[in-house]
């Protein structure tokens, strides 16, 4: 039995020349831990299971996890995401295996909340449209008064999905004084209170929405949800903001009511196809917001990501079942379970895996 804990990065934390893809992503605690060695493997996308074969943990940015980069021999017990995607990682392949795939949705919350509140304000504020009038000098000046921006206080913020993401966009948006609605067909109606949110039916949503944000994620059920027949029920003056994932809305449609000012803007961070088309019709429209699919890219959003994936690895170390995990089966797996004690037996202060 092997007296280290080991822990392979993928290649892509590091670029060509060797410096680090992520300087905020603090790897020290890994690098200080008792017990713990961790090296950036040579990987390429998908990673190759040779080369996995002596670790316990690996930490993965964009390379794709596939079926074949399950190693022999079954040491490794942990695939963890850097970010909260993991259409990168074969999770079947992953819980046959008895491994346990972990997203970092800890290190997302804030930095994605915070983007969504950023688009709400820079869109009801007219942040873009006061820029250019600014620029223009004394004749945009003189529009100033043709420019009013939209006061919050009183106006309704509905959410799409009030998860991880949508909850800590209430929580941030409590001294704003709005009232606060959201559908979520998964979510009690206790959770919702909690936060001051009332829970209203998808039409609803639509209809009652000044801002209305989309935090739900992409899947058969939501996807082209915000659609042609629910856009035409939103107020001519209302906002559209998209931070979850581009084929939620169907785009074609969205430019189209932007287009004829049949609701005010947008703010989005994803679109259907990433990077756009150069002749995509919404890169022309001036009420729209748009960002790179990087909005809430900070340096505390990287080091948040980071951390959140180091303290997965090392709770796995101790014998710990970690946050995040998305394939909740491997917890009962027998062969994760005992991989776990014998992990608490060797490095930490036992495991509490039944
Ligand atoms: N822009 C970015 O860089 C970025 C970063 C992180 C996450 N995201 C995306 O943000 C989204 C939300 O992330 P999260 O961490 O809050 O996820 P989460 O799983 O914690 O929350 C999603 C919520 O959506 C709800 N939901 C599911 N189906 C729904 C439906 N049909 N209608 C309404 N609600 C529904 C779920 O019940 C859940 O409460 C995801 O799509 C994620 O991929 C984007």
């Amino acid at each position: 039995m092997a007296d280290t804990f080991r822990v392979a990065l993928s290649g892509d934390f590091k670029h060509a020349d060797g410096t680090p893809t992520f300087p905020d992503f603090d790897l020290e605690p890994l690098r200080l831990a008792p017990g713990v060695e961790m090296a950036f493997i040579d990987s390429e996308s998908p990673i190759s299971g040779e080369q996995l074969q002596d670790f316990d943990a690996l930490i993965l940015l964009a390379h794709r996890f596939g079926r074949e980069s399950i190693p022999q021999g079954g040491r490794l017990a942990v695939v963890a995401r850097f970010g909260v995607g993991f259409d990168s990682v074969d999770v079947e392949a992953c819980t046959e295996a008895g491994i346990a795939v972990v997203i970092t949705p800890d290190g997302v919350r804030r930095p994605v909340a915070a983007s969504i509140l950023t688009l709400m304000l820079a869109l009801t504020g007219k942040v873009m449209t006061k820029d250019r009038l600014t620029r223009e000098g004394a004749a945009g000046y003189a529009k100033r008064s043709a420019h009013m921006g939209v006061g919050l206080v009183g106006r309704t913020f509905g959410s799409l999905g009030i998860g991880n993401i949508g909850a800590e966009v209430f929580r941030l948006l409590k001294p704003f004084d709005m009232k606060l609605i959201a559908h979520d067909p998964y979510v009690d109606q206790r959770a919702a209170a909690e936060l001051g949110v009332e829970l209203v039916e998808l039409e609803d949503l639509f209809r009652r929405a000044d801002v209305l944000s989309v935090s739900c994620p992409l899947s058969k059920e939501t996807q082209h949800i915000v659609n042609a027949e629910r856009l035409a029920l939103m107020k001519p003056t209302a906002y559209l903001i998209n931070t979850a994932r581009g084929p939620i809305v169907d785009q074609q449609a969205l430019t189209e009511v932007l287009a004829d000012g049949r609701i005010a803007g947008a703010g989005l961070d994803v679109l259907e196809k990433e990077p756009p088309d150069d002749d995509d019709p919404i890169l022309k429209l001036d009420n729209v917001i748009l960002a790179p699919h990087a909005l809430c890219w900070t340096d505390q959003c990287f080091a948040g990501i980071g951390a959140a994936d180091v303290t997965a690895v090392l709770d796995i170390q101790h014998g710990r079942i970690p946050r995040g995990v998305v394939n909740r089966t491997v917890v009962e797996d027998a062969r994760f379970k005992e991989r776990l004690r014998e992990f608490g037996r060797r490095f930490g202060s036992g495991a509490k895996v039944g």
